[in-house]
């Protein structure tokens, strides 16, 4: 069965909009656990726009579960990942004007780097995850470079337009799945998922777990985060 984890960086978000101290990421990340999440996610952007190292630091700290931390494959981001420890870390490529995470990383460009870095993290015995397109060269090449995990990036299928681009890249999706099975790497897939297009992926059963953010926390504004947690993942439990 499929299981939840949950970003929460935009609770720090909301925070950094004032410069204060609260919400507070490292409580949102209690109920979130509370409510059934598998795993805590936190993106830690060289600019600190959000997520920062106080954070991290508590999150490690407090989090039952497991926690995700989502970096840029550089060497401050290793080092600190070396020093605080997370369960997994997910490599993002990142840009300092993007909203979110635009794209999946090109491992294709640059394997020897990526290669790098996971033997580093690999050696304070922290799993790697790629967040990579649905593109099977791509994924080939995350696996070559070390991945234990490939997150397969949602975001194109869920700015669909149209139900045929709706479909063609539901269908990427699910030979990507197949690909990534082919190679046995963990799979997780996530970017743009919510309540209505989260449905679809009943029919990919091998992926183990969905990453989402702002969709739950969205919802949470209106309804408290217990809530839409346990919303999402009734439907992930469901399928
Ligand atoms: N996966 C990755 C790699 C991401 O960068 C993000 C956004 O922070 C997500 C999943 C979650 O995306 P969303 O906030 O659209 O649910």
């Amino acid at each position: 069965m499929a299981r939840l984890a949950v970003n929460i960086d935009h609770i720090a978000t909301i925070r950094e909009a004032r410069k204060t101290d609260v919400p507070d990421p490292v409580l949102a990340a209690g109920i979130a656990e509370m409510a059934g999440a598998e795993c805590i996610i936190c993106h830690l952007r060289e600019d600190r726009r959000h997520i920062n190292d106080r954070d991290l630091a508590l999150l490690r700290k407090v989090i039952k579960t497991r926690l995700n931390m989502e970096m840029a494959a550089v060497d401050e981001m290793v080092k600190i990942a070396g020093d605080i420890r997370p369960d997994m870390v997910t490599l993002v490529p990142e840009k300092r004007q993007e909203l979110t995470t635009e794209g999946g990383l090109d491992v294709k460009a640059d394997p020897g780097h990526y290669a790098k870095v996971v033997e580093r993290l690999a050696g304070k015995g922290i799993r790697v995850s790629f967040f990579v397109d649905p593109d099977p060269s791509q994924i080939e090449a995350a696996h070559k470079a070390g991945a234990d995990i490939v997150e397969i990036h949602t975001g194109h299928y869920s700015n669909a337009v149209t139900e045929q681009e709706e479909e063609e890249r539901f269908q990427r999706i699910a030979l990507a799945v197949e690909a990534s099975a082919d190679m046995k790497l963990g799979i997780s897939a996530g970017h743009g998922l919510d309540y209505w297009n989260i449905n679809r992926f009943r029919f990919l059963p091998r992926i183990q777990e969905y990453s989402i953010g702002h969709s739950i926390m969205a919802r949470a504004i209106i309804v408290g985060l217990d809530r839409a947690v346990r919303d999402m993942i009734g439907l992930i439990k469901g399928f």
